[in-house]
């Protein structure tokens, strides 16, 4: 497949036919993903193929809560759990329906990624406000992987659920010290692969020499 039609087509996927994925096959798609770039070529990565059928649903209990709260009515134009304007809810509706946590048991392929701290250079850990370039050393290896599922047949979604509960998720996945839970990445052969993708166009984002610049 073509790199520029690749990068513009390769939408969630959440739903998976029974087709399972081979082992080497997962093996296959870490082997591209390793290529990815991280803060000094330090490559914080590290990789847990979860293929137990109770740990998959005990992490899956844990992450519903999330997605429970992660629903509940917010601002339109504000993201839950945002670091700015985001308010607990004074109530939460349990057991929202989520066909991926729902069948976690049958998704092909769960992947759980963390992200070895002592190897991550946070250029902005001291600002007064919460860190963000962490993530760039790990999340271009999460999407090097999306991508490279694709070129595999497969699709899939990268999700930051268990990220909230990390302190609860950390021992039964064995999350080593210093570690942070970056995603969790469920992969099979698509149901259906959406390669008609819903995205802001250049001009609602970029502006020229400065972000109150005139447009482009
Ligand atoms: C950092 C990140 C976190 C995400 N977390 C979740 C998640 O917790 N649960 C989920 O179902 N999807 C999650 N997604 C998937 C996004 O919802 C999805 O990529 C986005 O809505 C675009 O969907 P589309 O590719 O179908 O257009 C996440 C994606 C990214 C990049």
């Amino acid at each position: 497949m073509e790199l520029r039609d690749a990068i513009r087509t390769n939408g969630t996927v959440r739903r998976f036919t029974a087709d399972p994925v081979e082992r080497s096959t997962v093996m296959s798609i870490l082997d591209d993903a390793r290529f990815a770039s991280s803060g000094g070529n330090r490559q914080p990565w590290k990789v847990a193929i979860v293929e137990d059928r109770a740990l998959r649903r005990e992490l899956a209990g844990m992450m519903q809560p999330v997605w429970d709260e992660y629903l509940e009515p917010f601002g339109a134009d504000s993201a839950p759990f945002n670091a700015v304007d985001w308010k607990r809810p004074a109530s939460i509706t349990p057991g929202k329906p989520n066909e991926l946590l729902n069948g976690i048991e049958s998704v092909p392929v769960v992947l759980a990624v963390a992200a070895d701290l002592r190897k991550v250079a946070l250029m902005d850990g001291q600002l007064d406000r919460p860190a963000m370039t962490g993530g760039g050393s790990i999340y271009p290896f999460c999407w090097n992987l999306l991508l490279s599922a694709r070129a595999h047949g497969l699709g899939g979604v990268m999700t930051t659920f268990l990220s909230r509960v990390e302190p609860v998720a950390g021992p039964p996945l064995g999350l080593p010290a210093h570690h942070a839970l970056a995603a969790t990445i469920f992969l099979g052969v698509p149901e259906h692969q959406p390669t008609k993708l819903s995205r802001n166009p250049v001009e609602s984002f970029t502006t020229i020499n400065r972000f109150d610049g005139p447009p482009v």
